[in-house]
């Protein structure tokens, strides 16, 4: 195991009608003027929206609204929701939604105080010193924006996907009610659960050696999922099946199970490509990625997979080479993200073999992953095993 640090700081209140909390937890956490960030109007339609207001009217806490945030969130309302926040005195983010409207605040968190474009924390021209704090309430089990420390932005002018990692990211609570996500579209939490499973996955295939706990931890929460998707799935009010895939999806990515070891994260990068180019929902791109991802790397330790294989997704090692082991266990995880409604092939993602080239050419810094290091010409090969044009 490697050194580490781990600070979770979140107060996370999860059960039914936690949103009634919310006014009372921005005043615990000092917040007297609050923004609240939504998305494409979920929240409005399901009249969570109007019950946060309650809340907030009736702790005394001042509210303005910026709505409209899209999924893979772009840089536009990020310096919308800076300038409102800076003409109007607010001190305190609300995001209600996904990783897209957490997100989102973060951006803006970081960009009140920032003397500068925001733009340059997320590539690392300048790095945040100080930000807004902010809490949450999360309607659908996916991105782990609740208690992560990230935040992922489209910068419009060239079509730029990028994450920025800073300790300010975490929320200062996340409220939790599994009820919320009863609406959400199954694409979506098709979408979600594929991109919590990346989460623990990412961390999972590591060249570090004696990492058995977290390796059994990573392996709990990928059976847990697989279990209660199916679950969530079939019926949209199995509120046990719901609250599972809502904390699992906090623990995939808040990095418990990711600490004293070297961490992949290939995947979510040439993802992130997919996502702005063509607009493909996050947890689609990583269920096109993830698989041929796998394909290729799978040799450097057979035996992992093979661990992969047998402890998550009960490969039979019975009769078996270690590599057909490996490579069952590969195609059970991806015939797991078909049943989810998921995409298999970059084309059924909405992207196309000829774009190839300038996908992954368009990395950030031009590598990327740690279990097996990858370039432009490696990153090509993963999108090709990934095309339907061989
Ligand atoms: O916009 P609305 O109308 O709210 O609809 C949303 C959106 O269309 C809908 N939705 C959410 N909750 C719903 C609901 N519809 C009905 N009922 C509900 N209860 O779902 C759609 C997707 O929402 P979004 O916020 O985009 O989903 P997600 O949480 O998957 O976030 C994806 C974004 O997070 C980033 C991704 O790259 C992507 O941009 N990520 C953020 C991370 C982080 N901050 O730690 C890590 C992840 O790896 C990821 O990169
Ligand atoms: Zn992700």
């Amino acid at each position: 195991m490697l050194n580490f640090e781990f600070c979770s700081p979140t107060k996370f209140v999860f059960g039914r009608d936690t949103q009634q909390r919310v006014g009372s937890l921005v005043r615990e956490f000092g917040g007297t003027r609050a923004l609240i960030v939504y998305g494409g109007g979920s929240v409005v339609r399901s009249g969570l929206l109007d019950q946060v207001k309650a809340s907030l009217d009736a702790a005394g806490v001042y509210h303005m609204e910026l709505g409209g945030v899209k999924p893979n969130p772009r840089s536009d309302l990020v310096y919308e929701g800076i300038r409102i926040c800076r003409e109007n005195q607010l001190d305190f983010l609300l995001p209600i939604g996904g990783g897209s409207a957490i997100d989102t605040a973060k951006a803006i968190a970081d960009g009140v105080p920032y003397d500068g474009d925001f733009w340059d924390l997320y590539t690392r021209k300048a790095e945040v010193k100080t930000a807004l704090p902010h809490g949450c309430v999360l309607t659908i089990p996916a991105a782990g924006s609740e208690g992560s420390n990230s935040s992922v932005i489209t910068k419009i002018e060239g079509n730029l996907k990028r994450g920025l990692s800073t300790e300010f990211h975490r929320p200062r609570f996340a409220v939790m009610n599994p009820e919320l996500t009863f609406t959400l579209p199954r694409y979506q939490l098709g979408c979600g659960v594929t991109d919590m499973m990346a989460h623990i996955m990412e961390r999972y295939f590591t060249n570090t050696k004696d990492v058995d706990l977290t390796d059994r931890l990573a392996e709990a929460l990928l059976v847990s999922i697989r279990e209660a998707a199916p679950r969530a799935m079939a019926d949209t009010t199995d509120y046990e099946a719901h609250a599972t895939l809502m904390w699992a999806g906090m623990l995939a990515h808040n990095n418990s199970v990711g600490v004293g070891r070297e961490q992949d994260w290939a995947s979510h990068q040439i993802g992130h490509e997919i996502s702005a180019k063509y607009d493909t929902a996050h947890g689609a791109s990583l269920a096109i990625v993830f698989p041929a991802w796998m394909q290729y790397v799978y040799k450097h330790d057979v035996k992992r997979f093979v661990q992969f294989a047998t402890r998550v997704w009960g490969v039979d090692p019975a009769g078996k080479t270690d590599e057909e082991i490996a490579i069952a266990g590969i195609h059970a995880m991806q015939a797991f993200f078909l049943s989810l409604g998921m995409p298999a092939t970059l084309e059924q993602g909405g992207g196309k073999a000829e774009d190839i080239p300038a996908l992954a050419a368009n990395v950030v810094n031009g590598r990327s992953g740690n279990f097996v290091k990858l370039f432009p010409p490696q990153i090509e090969e993963i999108l090709h095993i990934a095309s339907e044009a061989k």
